[in-house]
C-alpha cells in the first residue's frame, strides 16, 4: 500500500537558491498546520552525515564515480530507514533537500555513469518510496555557479567538492534534471530560478498546493 504521508523533494544544480526556498516552503506548510519532516541528502542521519563528510572531503580524482554513487545510495538507504519511511508512515509531509534524482543528474549524467546503473541502485534502495512531487529549480549554470561561489567566499570556506566542478559538469547535470522532468512530467516540475526569490516561492507553493489537493484525503493536520 502507498504510504499515508506526502513526499516532496527539491532539486537543482548548486547555487539555484534551494535552501532559501525550502525554508520558505516549510514555513508555509507549518503555517497551514501540516506536520512536516524537513531533511536533506546526502545526510539526514548521523551515519549519513558521516558519509556526506567523506563525499564532500574526498577530492574528485580520488573517488571512482561508481564509489561515489554507492556512497550516495548507502546514505540514502539509511535515510530511508531512519527518517523518510517512518515519517511517511506517520502521515507527515517529508520535504527533502535532494533525493534520488540528484544521483541520476550528478552521477548518471554529470559523471557519465549512465542511467542503467543509477536505476539498478534505485530499484534496490528506494523501491516504491518515490517522491510524490519533485521541484527542480532551474538556472543557467554560469549564473548558478557564480552564486554558489559567492556564498562560499562569504563563508570564507573552500569551494565544495561539487561546486568546484567545471561549468561543463554542471551543464550535464542540468541537462540530466531537464531530462528527468521530460520523462516524469506528472511528478517532476521545473521552476525557473532566475526570478526574484518571492516569485520562485509563489510558484513552488502553487505546485505544492496542487499536489496537496490531489492527496488531501490522506494528509492529517495537527491538533
Ligand atoms: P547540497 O547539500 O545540496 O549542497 P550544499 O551544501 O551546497 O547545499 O548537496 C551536496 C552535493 O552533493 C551537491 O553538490 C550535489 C551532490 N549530490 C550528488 O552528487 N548526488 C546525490 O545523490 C546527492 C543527494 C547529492
Amino acid at each position: 500500500m502507498k504510504h499515508p504521508g506526502l513526499f516532496i523533494t527539491l532539486e537543482g544544480i548548486d547555487g539555484t537558491g534551494k535552501s532559501t526556498q525550502i525554508r520558505g516552503l516549510v514555513r508555509y506548510l507549518r503555517e497551514c498546520r501540516h506536520r512536516v519532516c524537513v531533511t536533506r541528502e546526502p545526510g539526514g542521519t548521523p551515519a549519513g552525515e558521516r558519509i556526506r563528510g567523506i563525499l564532500l572531503a574526498t577530492s574528485t580524482g580520488k573517488l571512482a564515480p561508481l564509489a561515489e554513487l554507492a556512497l550516495m545510495y548507502a546514505a540514502r538507504a539509511q535515510h530511508l530507514a531512519e527518517v523518510v519511511r517512518p515519517a511517511l508512515a506517520r502521515g507527515e509531509i517529508v520535504v527533502s533537500d535532494r533525493y534520488n534524482d540528484a544521483s541520476m543528474a550528478y552521477q548518471g549524467y554529470g559523471r557519465g555513469l549512465g542511467t542503467a546503473d543509477v536505476r539498478a541502485f534505485d530499484r534496490l534502495v528506494c523501491g516504491r518510496t518515490q517522491p510524490d512531487l519533485t521541484i527542480i529549480l532551474d538556472l543557467d549554470p554560469g549564473r548558478a555557479l557564480a552564486r554558489a561561489q559567492g556564498r562560499e567566499t562569504r563563508r570564507k570556506s573552500r569551494r565544495g567538492r561539487f561546486e568546484a566542478q567545471s561549468l561543463e559538469f554542471h551543464q550535464r547535470v542540468r541537462a540530466g534534471y531537464l531530462a528527468i522532468a521530460r520523462s516524469a512530467p506528472g511528478r517532476a516540475k521545473v521552476v525557473r530560478a532566475d526570478q526574484p526569490v518571492g516569485e520562485v516561492q509563489t510558484a513552488i507553493r502553487k505546485l505544492v498546493d496542487e499536489c496537496l489537493a490531489r492527496h488531501m484525503k490522506s494528509i492529517p493536520k495537527r491538533g
